[in-house]
């Protein structure tokens, strides 16, 4: 399976750090922010990456990660010139997903939990379908919300609602099949100017085909699109790492677990990083 990272956007709700830095760049914590996202498709066994972001920052993101081979990932990059909506990806991503299954991660969502491994590979074995996963938020309002009838049947997704239909919001990562291209293309733009994701969703569960995963209360969700929200990930990521002396999104490391690269590759990039916690989790991965 492939796996699309979507960090372009405008970032106005983080201006002014987001005027001349794109959002997906800012540090979360010790880390850039697009590490989190691009971890979640690594933990879910993905190696063929596509990133999309703005014409002008996609040079930054191709200054970070080149071709991917550090990490033993395939990576490669498009523009979207103009943010007109999650499901563009799609139209952008055509070539890459030439066919094919593919997952997509928001760039600016952090996944972090128990099991979450298994969640996702869970999600991104199924042959046929659509999955999104449904966590319980205080403000439903802001986000892609689910309605369920009886019987917690999901019966509707809709876009940020006056009045929310249930406190599950979904989240930024999603699977779909082969005929998500397809799907994407026919879509038509909201009242918002914008395609949306959950028009994306709608047209599978039409189909009786959207699998709807809960994220229970065992993970974290975080979403960084606001300056609180970023500090507020940035504390989280902290108080986890120092705590119990382990790494979030430390990228080389799992790869280096999920046999991406090898023991000599991990230690190159361990001791570019020595003199960060980022560098040493790296070094002990490999020691142990
Ligand atoms: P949003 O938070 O909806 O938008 P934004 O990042 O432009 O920020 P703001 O609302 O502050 O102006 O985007 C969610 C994620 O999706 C974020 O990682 C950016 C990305 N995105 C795109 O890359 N292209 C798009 O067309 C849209 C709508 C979002």
């Amino acid at each position: 399976m492939k796996g699309i990272i979507l960090a372009g956007g405008s970032g106005t709700r983080l201006h002014p750090a987001t005027l001349v830095v794109n959002k997906q760049l800012l540090p979360v914590y010790d880390k850039p922010m697009v590490y989190y996202p691009l971890s979640t498709l690594m933990l879910a066994g993905i190696r063929e990456v596509l990133i999309i972001s703005t014409p002008e920052f996609l040079p930054q993101y191709r200054a970070l990660f080149g071709d991917g081979s550090t990490l033993g990932l395939s990576i490669e990059y498009a523009e979207q010139a103009r943010p007109e909506g999650l499901p563009q990806a799609f139209t952008i991503g055509r070539d890459f997903i030439a066919g094919g299954k593919v997952a997509m991660v928001l760039g600016d969502n952090i996944f972090f939990g128990n099991g979450l491994v298994d969640l996702l590979r869970r999600a991104v074995m199924r042959p046929y379908g659509a999955t999104v996963f449904a966590y319980r938020v205080e403000d439903p309002e802001r986000y892609g919300v689910i309605a369920f009838g009886d019987r917690r049947r999901v019966i509707d997704i809709v876009e940020k609602p006056v009045v929310a239909p249930s406190n599950y919001a979904v989240t930024g990562f999603y699977v779909f099949d082969h005929r998500v291209c397809d799907f994407a293309a026919a879509l038509t733009p909201s009242s918002r100017g914008e395609t949306e994701i959950v028009d994306l969703a709608r047209r599978y569960l039409d189909l009786g085909e959207l699998h709807v995963e809960q994220m229970g209360r065992g993970y974290a969700w975080l979403d960084t699109g606001t300056h609180d929200s970023l500090l507020e990930a940035s504390e989280f990521v902290r108080t986890i790492q120092h705590r119990q002396g382990i790494q979030i999104a430390c990228l080389e490391e799992i790869a280096y677990l999920q046999g991406f690269i090898t023991r000599e590759q991990a230690a190159v990039r361990g001791r570019l990083f020595a003199k960060t916690a980022y560098g040493r989790a790296i070094l002990s991965a490999i020691e142990n």
